[in-house]
């Protein structure tokens, strides 16, 4: 038995959807926060959407995620496999169990404190 829901077709198919926001000039960021849900081992295929709509080269990226029992699983990989290879991402991604998402701003705020120093 599958323990999540079953992969949607964008999935199966590779499909990057259509975002409903876009950002008007991402040349203007130096780093970038990239956060996202663990899905079906992974992350949602609108990060996918996202990679491709947003010239993401020399930027930092920072990861963060929430998941289940699967932690991060092969969602840093599969993002870092998808971005230019100028992109810095730091190996420095924070994420927590979807239980404690309500009491994570502690921990967040640290992990936020520490990437800004
Ligand atoms: C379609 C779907 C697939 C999921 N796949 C996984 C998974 O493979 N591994 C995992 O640890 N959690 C998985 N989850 C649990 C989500 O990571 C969890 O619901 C989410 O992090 C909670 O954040 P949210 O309330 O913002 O959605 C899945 C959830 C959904 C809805």
């Amino acid at each position: 038995m599958a323990a999540f829901p079953v992969p949607t077709k964008k999935k199966a198919n590779g499909m990057h959807p259509a975002l409903s926001e876009i950002i008007n000039d991402i040349s203007e960021y130096d780093t970038v926060f990239l956060g996202y849900p663990n899905w079906w081992y992974s992350c949602p295929m609108a990060i996918f959407s996202f990679i491709d709509a947003n010239d993401l080269s020399d930027k930092n990226i920072y990861l963060f995620c929430s998941h289940g029992t699967g932690g991060l699983a092969g969602s840093v990989q599969d993002i870092t496999a998808a971005l230019p290879e100028s992109t810095v991402i730091s190996d420095n991604v924070f994420h927590v169990f979807q239980d404690d998402t309500a009491n994570a701003k502690e921990d967040l705020q640290e992990w936020l404190n520490n990437i800004i120093q």
